[in-house]
């Protein structure tokens, strides 16, 4: 069993609908629930900021600020993390309007937000993230991306590079008689990222394919079977050496193509995710909502159980109405689940009762108006 990572205490200074607002908590779960715009989605927002990025609405800073508040917002929490207890800090009170939010770590500014996960690890599931299957390929993407980072935070550089490059080509590319050697160089340096890129999503999907065999039988939910297309498909065995030399190859040969198009219309950022429901055989974008939402459940359960499995520390997850789509028995099964990947979970629901069978490992809070009790 993976060590336990859990929030000690969590304080919210002019956080959306927080004023202020101070909680202790401990290692039990945590189930936040309370009527429509009680506030309970913020507070796992709030949450997610322990981890890089823009946590679970890809929110900008200033929207999570206040309405009325003079300063920024700010999030304090003190975590019994993966090296030991940690107080962090992070938002973006005192910092100068466009900048990024801050962190400090036991009161000392960390250099990046990269630092946090060297002390939690922070995953969720939302709403938000139900039409994943339906949806462009571009959310599939960034879902996929995240589980990669989440074990090799080199991949968000390599991407943001690899974007940086082909914008240059791109650009290039439209010049009236682009220097050849000048358009070479970019595209060596796109086939270097773009190929570690696509081996790091792959070896994500083997990871996670090998757990969901291993694990499927315990599961109450569907698994899944996962596959990537669009950009060098199914080359994983072969060395990176030979697939840079393809993909420079594709980019050379496409050029007049891709100048007609006004992009790049090869790489990493044409790939997808394809989801599979195992048992049925069917594409998850034709399966039901019920059984999109399953699918869904145990492909982030799985991850939750990866990261746990490769770090030793379980992450925090973050369920956000997790309950509203289930029956009672595949709720109870989740509770189990969860519980079983032995870290610490925060849950929402509109309804205490559905929360009954985490019983005594549930703390149970009630969010109203912005404020919390329990
Ligand atoms: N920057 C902000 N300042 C003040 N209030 C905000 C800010 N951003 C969002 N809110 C408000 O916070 C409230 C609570 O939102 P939240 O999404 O947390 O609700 P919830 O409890 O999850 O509700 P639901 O059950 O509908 O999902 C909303 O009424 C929203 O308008
Ligand atoms: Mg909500």
């Amino acid at each position: 069993m993976p060590n336990k990572v859990f929030l000690n205490r969590l304080k919210l200074t002019e956080f959306r609908n927080y004023a202020a607002l101070s909680l202790e908590l401990d290692q039990r779960h945590v189930v936040l629930t309370g009527e429509n715009g009680a506030g309970k989605t913020n507070l796992m927002e709030a949450v997610s900021f322990l981890s890089p990025g823009r946590g679970l609405r890809r929110a900008a800073y200033a929207d999570v600020t206040r309405v009325g508040a003079g300063d920024g917002f700010s999030v304090f929490a003190e975590v019994e993390g993966m090296e030991g207890t940690v107080e962090i800090g992070t938002g973006t009170a005192g910092v100068t309007e466009g900048q990024s939010r801050r962190l400090r770590l036991n009161g000392t500014p960390a250099a990046t937000v990269d630092e946090l996960t060297d002390h939690l690890r922070v995953l969720w599931l939302t709403p938000s993230m139900d039409g994943l299957f339906t949806g462009p390929s571009a959310d599939r993407r960034r879902f996929l991306d995240r589980l990669v980072l989440s074990l090799d935070p080199e991949h968000g550089r390599r991407s943001s590079e690899f974007d940086r490059a082909m914008r240059s080509r791109n650009r290039l590319l439209g010049e009236f008689r682009p220097d050849p050697s000048w358009l070479t160089a970019i595209e060596k340096e796109m086939a270097g990222l773009g190929v570690s890129m696509a081996l790091a999503r792959q070896e994500m999907l083997g990871l996670l394919t090998a757990l969901v065999e291993r694990t499927v039988d315990e599961s109450v939910f569907p698994s899944a079977r996962l596959a990537l297309s669009g950009f060098l498909d199914d080359e994983g065995h072969r060395p990176a050496y030979d697939l840079e030399e393809q993909y420079l190859t594709m980019l050379r040969d496409g050029r007049p193509r891709d100048a007609a198009a006004g992009r790049t219309l090869d790489g990493p950022h044409r790939s997808d995710l394809l989801v599979r429901h195992r048992e049925k055989d069917m594409e998850a974008a034709r399966c039901s909502t019920g059984e999109q939402k399953a699918l869904l459940v145990g492909l982030v359960l799985a991850h939750a159980r990866l990261v746990g499995d490769m770090t030793g520390h379980a992450p925090i997850l973050l369920l956000d109405e997790i309950a509203a789509h289930l029956d009672v028995n595949r709720r109870a099964a989740l509770f189990d689940l969860v519980d079983g990947l032995g870290g610490q979970a925060f849950m929402t629901g509109t309804d205490q009762a559905m929360f009954e069978a985490l019983g005594e490992r549930g703390r149970f809070l009630t969010v109203s108006h912005g404020s919390v009790t329990g």
